[in-house]
């Protein structure tokens, strides 16, 4: 299903550019100039830049009806737009005085006809595109759009294909001379004032919204904003800010856990320095005593020395050592470790065990 459309666009690319592939100084026929089907966009033999001359040779367009045209070289100067008082029709090869009304005009170019004398009353100030200054042009004859309610009125209905990209469908646009706020009824070709909000409808014009909804009632305007309830609001904050507030809450009690944890390791850190100061204590004491107790020989000392620390070391327990804090090679971020490591043991069991 997708692929149909795709394929379908592919092709139809293929074919524009068949068609647009007459450049300027080379021969085109006028009689292939027409409004494509569907989309009724003007196409013509010759490229974007040319138009079709009399003499059937693509010659340089002399105006733009688009404020950005399509297609031109970076190189060429884009024609200018028409002044006000004239227009640039569909083929774009020069600029015209606007016609008249009841002249002949180009499909949906109400910009072609000529302004009402009261075309201040007229004019469409609603953005829907009802009319130019108080003119249209319908069934290519320029008009007025000055029909009051219940008088007969003209109507032209418009098959336009629109392409989705799964699929294709066909919209009708209906266009009228009533003045603004009123539309065409099709049966009895009488103006009618145009339905509020909430009313049955059976097509779009009916609407003063423009918007004739899939239940056949009349509803916003298609480019309406959407507003949302002020609760709508006052939820979105309570859950912005519970969810920050819930987070802060869940980092505070996750750090806690972490804080506890690294308060029990030093404490443990801290009684395994102070067991091994005790044993580097009573060493010192049994040193001392077995020194006292022998009797000093000639170049005794370091045998003595040596014989000592090999058998006492073993003899003396290590209380409260037995589970390593796993802190004693430790470096810490802050060096607070590395500091106190040259104060020694005896600096530190003044300390405050639950202050590390
Ligand atoms: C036609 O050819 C002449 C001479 O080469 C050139 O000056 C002119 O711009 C061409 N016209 C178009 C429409 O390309
Ligand atoms: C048509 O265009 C060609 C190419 O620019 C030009 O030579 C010729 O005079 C044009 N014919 C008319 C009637 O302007
Ligand atoms: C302008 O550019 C196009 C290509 O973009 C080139 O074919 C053409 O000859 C150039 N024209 C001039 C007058 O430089
Ligand atoms: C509308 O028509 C009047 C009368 O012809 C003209 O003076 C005025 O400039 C037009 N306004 C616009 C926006 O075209
Ligand atoms: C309404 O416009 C038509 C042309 O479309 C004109 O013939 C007719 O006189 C106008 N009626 C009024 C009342 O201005």
């Amino acid at each position: 299903m997708v692929f149909f459309p795709l394929t379908l666009l592919f092709f139809s690319l293929g074919f524009q550019d068949a068609v647009y592939a007459v450049e300027g100084n080379q021969t085109c026929s006028q009689s292939d100039q027409r409004l494509q089907l569907g989309t009724y966009q003007f196409t013509s033999d010759c490229d974007a830049m040319w138009f079709c001359n009399s003499t059937q040779i693509c010659d340089w367009k002399t105006c733009r009806r688009d404020e950005f045209p399509f297609g031109y070289w970076t190189n060429v100067t884009v024609p200018p737009r028409c002044p006000r008082g004239q227009f640039c029709p569909d083929e774009e090869d020069a600029c015209q005085d606007l016609l008249p009304v009841g002249s002949p005009c180009q499909f949906n170019r109400d910009d072609e006809c000529e302004a009402p004398p009261n075309f201040k009353d007229l004019a469409d100030t609603t953005g829907f595109g009802l009319n130019v200054n108080g003119s249209v042009c319908l069934n290519n004859i320029c008009m007025w759009a000055n029909g009051t309610a219940g008088a007969s009125c003209t109507v032209e209905n418009t098959a336009y294909t629109v392409y989705t990209l799964t699929s294709e469908f066909i919209d009708i646009v209906s266009r009228d001379d009533c003045k603004v706020g009123l539309y065409c009824d099709a049966s009895q070709k009488q103006c009618l004032t145009q339905k509020d909000i909430g009313v049955t409808c059976t097509g779009d014009k009916e609407c003063s919204s423009f918007n004739c909804n899939a239940n056949g009632v009349c509803d916003k305007t298609a480019d309406a904003p959407v507003h949302v309830g002020f609760w709508v609001y006052i939820v979105v904050g309570i859950a912005i800010f519970g969810g920050m507030i819930a987070t802060l809450i869940g980092m505070f009690f996750m750090h806690r856990k972490q804080r506890e944890a690294d308060r029990e390791k030093r404490l443990q850190y801290w009684r395994e320095q102070n067991a091994f100061r005790q044993n580097i204590i009573q060493m010192q004491e049994t040193a001392r005593n077995s020194l006292m107790s022998l009797p000093l020989g000639p170049g005794g000392g370091n045998s003595q020395h040596n014989s000592m620390y090999g058998s006492d070391e073993s003899q003396i327990p290590l209380t409260g050592g037995s589970k390593s804090s796993g802190l004693r090679h430790y470096v810490s971020d802050d060096g607070f470790y590395d500091q106190d490591e040259d104060d020694g043991v005896v600096m530190r069991d003044r300390k405050d065990p639950s202050r590390f």
